[in-house]
This record gives structure tokens, C-alpha cells and sequence, in this order.
């Protein structure tokens, strides 16, 4: 990420009919794998899960989505989340959600497992710096989360929070960034299905440079906006303060919807580059997912709020 210093829509509304309308690109549902459902594990542990909305893109070789990787508490370089983030003990963990709802409540990650239906999710995921891969998640959407803390009118956006524990993650000992990293959505942008928590990947948990034990996943927004290593999340009336947003404003909005059409103000988005892949490709609106996204942005100017 290169760094410089060191509309009002209801639960229904939210495209879950669309979705199965227009499914072109998409899969449907098969049989779960019939994996034993080992949640309790740290390491790598099968998960059981079904299939859901997926691209049929080929899915970025898994050596690559495990070792090339975004992960500032663990070093700035690509490689050093791989190399550092074994340090981190994701067990035992609790996730606090609180906030603007009715039923607050702290969750042991092994009981968040259990009580969702897992799914496998095959997303393209795009940097803001400018490559992408399609990796198969498996996770929850984040709109179950949510519901079971029976949100109030006031929740109007959702802000997310990593942990603070610079004893493991070295990289929190420099201030690269404002610890702990945090992200925020709008309400609609957080319940819409297409919005996941990851809790694994190819089928297994999740390595810990790639957030585990839990991490969200909007796949039509930058990279950055998919927060790792999840402990709070908390919805609020007014729009969150996040980590890039703070260190540079005018170049990471709060937003950071996929826009080939808005370039960043150092480089251009309109192309990137697969990972495992030569040539550059055109990058899509929203991350080829308009159809299912755009009209939460109905009217807004998209250059203004990046
Ligand atoms: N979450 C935390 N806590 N810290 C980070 O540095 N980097 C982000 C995002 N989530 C980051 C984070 C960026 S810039 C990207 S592109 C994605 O994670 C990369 O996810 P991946 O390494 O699993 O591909």
C-alpha cells in the first residue's frame, strides 16, 4: 500500500432475491464436503461447509493467497506477515460485539463457529495497490452476526477492530499506522450477503497472516477495507475513523469501493495484475460486483466519496 510515513435499505431489501435472480456468475448451493466441522482448532483444521455465491474464476494458487499478503502488525513487506504471524495465539479469543443494539454480547470464536452455517465463497479480491487474486473463503455473512445482537435504529454504520497486542504482533511496535487497525462500513453495506466474516480458506481455518481466527471480507471494495484478526465490532450512529483513512486521508476514503474510473492520486486503478498472471487486466466496477452493489450508491458522487 506503499506508505508515505513510516439509502435507507432494509434487511429485505438487500438483494438476497437479487442474488438468486441473477446468478449468472455464479454457482449454486451443492452438498456440503462432509468434513468433520473442526472449529476448535488452531493450525490449519479442516472446515465443513457448503457452497455459495462464488465466481467460477480459477482461484489463485493457494501457496500464493498464503504468502503474499497485506498484514501491517506483522511487517510491511509481503513476506513478512508469512514469516511473522505464526506469533500470534488466536486461541483463546473472543469477538465483542456491542454498540447501538439491544443484545451486546462477547463470542469465543470456536462458538461462533459452531453456531453458523459455514459456506464457501470464492471472491475476487482486489488491492488499492493494484493486484488481485480470487481466493475461496469460507465463512458466515456478517448479516447473522448482527441480527443476533438485535441492532437498534441507531446503527447506522459498523466499526471493526483488530487486536492490540504488539508482544506478538511486532509490527504494532512502529507506528506505521494508528494502532489497533480499524474499518468501518455503512449498515447496508455491512448486512448485504455478499459481505462475509471469513474463517477459512481452501477449505481450512484461516492462516494467521490471513487474519485468522476471523476476518471480514468485502469483496467489491479495496483489500484494505477487509480487516483482519477481528476482536470488536461495534455499531454506531456515526460514520468510524479508519487506520488508512487516518494516515492518509486524500488518498483512502472511507468508502474505497472498486473504481477503475477514480484513480488513486499517486497511480492509476484502471488495470491490475493477477497474481500468477503477466499481463495486466482491466479492473471492473466495483469489482465485477455492480450488479449485486450499485445501488447502494445510487446518487452519490463516486469521485467525492472514495
Ligand atoms: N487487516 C489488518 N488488521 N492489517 C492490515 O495491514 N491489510 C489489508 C487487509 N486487512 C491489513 C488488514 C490489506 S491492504 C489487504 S490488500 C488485505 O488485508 C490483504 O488480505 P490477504 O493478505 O489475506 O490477501
Amino acid at each position: 500500500m506503499l506508505i508515505r510515513h513510516r439509502p435507507d435499505l432494509t434487511d429485505n431489501d438487500v438483494t438476497d432475491r437479487g442474488l438468486y435472480l441473477r446468478r449468472r456468475e455464479f454457482i449454486t448451493g451443492v452438498a456440503g464436503l462432509g468434513l468433520a466441522g473442526l472449529g476448535g482448532m488452531a493450525g490449519a483444521a479442516p472446515l465443513a461447509f457448503t457452497k455459495g455465491f462464488s465466481t467460477t474464476e480459477k482461484p489463485t494458487p493457494k501457496d500464493d493467497v498464503t504468502s503474499y499478503n497485506n498484514f501491517y502488525e506483522f511487517g510491511v513487506d509481503k513476506g513478512d506477515p508469512a514469516e511473522n504471524a505464526g506469533k500470534l495465539k488466536t486461541r483463546p479469543w473472543t469477538v465483542r460485539v456491542d454498540g447501538a443494539c439491544e443484545a451486546p454480547k462477547t463470542f469465543d470464536i470456536d462458538a461462533l463457529i459452531k453456531a453458523n452455517k459455514l459456506e464457501e465463497r470464492i471472491y475476487r479480491l482486489r488491492c488499492v495497490e493494484g493486484w488481485s487474486m480470487v481466493i475461496p473463503w469460507v465463512g458466515f455473512p456478517l448479516k447473522d452476526l448482527i441480527a443476533a445482537v438485535k441492532p437498534t435504529s441507531k446503527a447506522k454504520f459498523v466499526a471493526f477492530e483488530t487486536l492490540m497486542r504488539p508482544s506478538e504482533m511486532t509490527g504494532q511496535r512502529w507506528d506505521v499506522l494508528q494502532w489497533p487497525y480499524r474499518e468501518g462500513l455503512r449498515i447496508d453495506e455491512a448486512v448485504h450477503p455478499l459481505t462475509l466474516i471469513a474463517v477459512g480458506l481452501y477449505g481450512e481455518t484461516l492462516p494467521n497472516q490471513n487474519g485468522a481466527p476471523l476476518r471480514l471480507v468485502v469483496p467489491w471494495k479495496y483489500g484494505f477495507k477487509s480487516i483482519k484478526s477481528i476482536t470488536r465490532i461495534s455499531l454506531t450512529d456515526r460514520q468510524p475513523p479508519t487506520a488508512w483513512n487516518l494516515s492518509a486521508p486524500r488518498e483512502y476514503g472511507f468508502y474505497s469501493n472498486v473504481n477503475p474510473a477514480v484513480d488513486h492520486p499517486r497511480w492509476s486503478q484502471a488495470t491490475e495484475r493477477r497474481i500468477g498472471e503477466f499481463r495486466r487486466r482491466d479492473t471492473l466496477a466495483f469489482n465485477g460486483y455492480g450488479e449485486w452493489v450499485a445501488d447502494m450508491y445510487r446518487g452519490m458522487d463516486l469521485k467525492k466519496f472514495y
